[in-house]
């Protein structure tokens, strides 16, 4: 099995702590590791070798971290641009041999069952050698219109919905048989590439073309003149919203999205007033339910609630706990 690690998004719901140099998956805030790492060495066990696909400007956060842990057989494709995660996956599928089963995993989740992922796992490699696209389906428990929604009849899947709106959201909840798309997939590498040429044959074709063109292999380096001609889509909608040849694995393997400080918070251990700390020097007073992330600065906290405080070199954030997903339209303009 291959992985295909996606890991060219930029986070920007997690600024200060997430930004275009250091993106929120090469940054260390759980046991010292990052969540890039903690995916490359969780799917490490179960696959020959990583191909990550990345942006150039973050090839050497992710190469150091690669070279930290020892891991021998990883190669990078490189993006001058993000194009989306078809093309990340496009280009992946593009090094890889017909026959090789692909787990894409993007590089930003906390999965921390990892005995049942394995289980999991084992369950998807039977489907997608079977020549099915293998989605993982987590169970819901709010209408988040972060996600995708899958619907399932056993491990078939009815339809995907890629980021409903909240009063579809609802609905689909309120059915029982709609499951949050995990963002991870497997497949056979031909499977995917035949899938991409019926429902979405450009990415097919500029993809092609900007493989064919590239001078430099290790790392694989794409031109930007060529990745500009890829349209620019996720897999969800290209692939996943279309193919009939979709299946679902249901997986009960703690996966959570750290997609936001609000998310981090609930997915984070609490202090017994619910506050969750990221830091060695902070003072609360009649505080609770509070999100504190510094380094290297003393804060102190009094008599506030359901506050996200953020404070690193690059920036402050002072956030109601809820509204923080805002400042991914708003932190630019600094
Ligand atoms: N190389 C590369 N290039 N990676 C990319 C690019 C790109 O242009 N754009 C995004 N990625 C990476 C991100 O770093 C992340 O690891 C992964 O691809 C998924 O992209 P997101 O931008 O985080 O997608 P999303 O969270 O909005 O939605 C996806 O994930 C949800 C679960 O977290 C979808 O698959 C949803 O259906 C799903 O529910
Ligand atoms: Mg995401």
């Amino acid at each position: 099995m291959i992985n295909i690690v996606l890991c060219g998004g930029w986070g920007l719901r997690l600024w200060p702590l997430s930004r275009k140099l250091y993106p929120k998956q090469f940054y260390r805030f759980l046991e010292d590791k990052s969540l890039f790492e903690k995916t490359i060495i969780r799917n490490n066990k179960f696959c020959d070798k990583e191909i990550i696909v990345t942006n150039i400007k973050q090839y050497d956060l992710a190469l150091n971290q690669i070279n930290n842990m020892n891991i021998k057989n990883s190669h990078f494709i490189l993006e001058p641009v993000g194009r989306n995660t078809t093309a990340a996956v496009t280009l992946g599928c593009l090094t890889l041999k017909p026959n090789d089963i692909v787990l894409v995993t993007p590089s930003d989740h906390l999965i921390s069952d990892e005995k049942e992922y394995s289980n999991v796992l084992r369950k998807a490699e039977i489907l997608a050698s079977k020549g099915y696209i293998v989605t993982f389906g987590i169970k819901p428990d709010s209408p988040d219109t972060n996600y995708g929604y899958i619907e399932a009849k056993g491990n078939d899947v009815v339809s995907f919905k890629e980021k409903p709106d909240e009063e579809t959201a609802i609905k689909y909840l309120a059915k029982g048989n709609y499951y949050w798309n995990s963002g991870m997939f497997m497949f056979k590498a031909s499977i995917f590439l035949n899938e991409l040429k019926t429902y979405a044959p450009d990415i097919y074709k500029f993809a092609n073309k900007a493989f064919k063109n590239v001078k430099s292999y290790e790392p694989l380096k794409i031109r930007l003149e060529d990745m500009l001609q890829i349209p620019s889509i996720s897999l969800d909608y290209s692939v996943m919203e279309k193919s009939d040849r979709l299946k679902v694995i249901l997986s009960d393997i703690g996966w959570a999205d750290l997609g936001s400080f609000e998310a981090l918070y609930e997915n984070l251990t609490h202090d017994k007033d619910s506050n969750c700390i990221l830091s060695n020097e902070v003072i609360l007073e009649n505080s609770y339910n509070n999100l504190i992330i510094s380094k290297d600065k003393g804060i102190v906290v009094i008599d506030v609630d359901n506050l996200i405080i953020v404070d690193t070199q690059d920036g402050l954030l002072i956030s109601k706990k809820g509204s923080s997903y805002k400042v991914k339209e708003i932190s630019h303009k600094l």
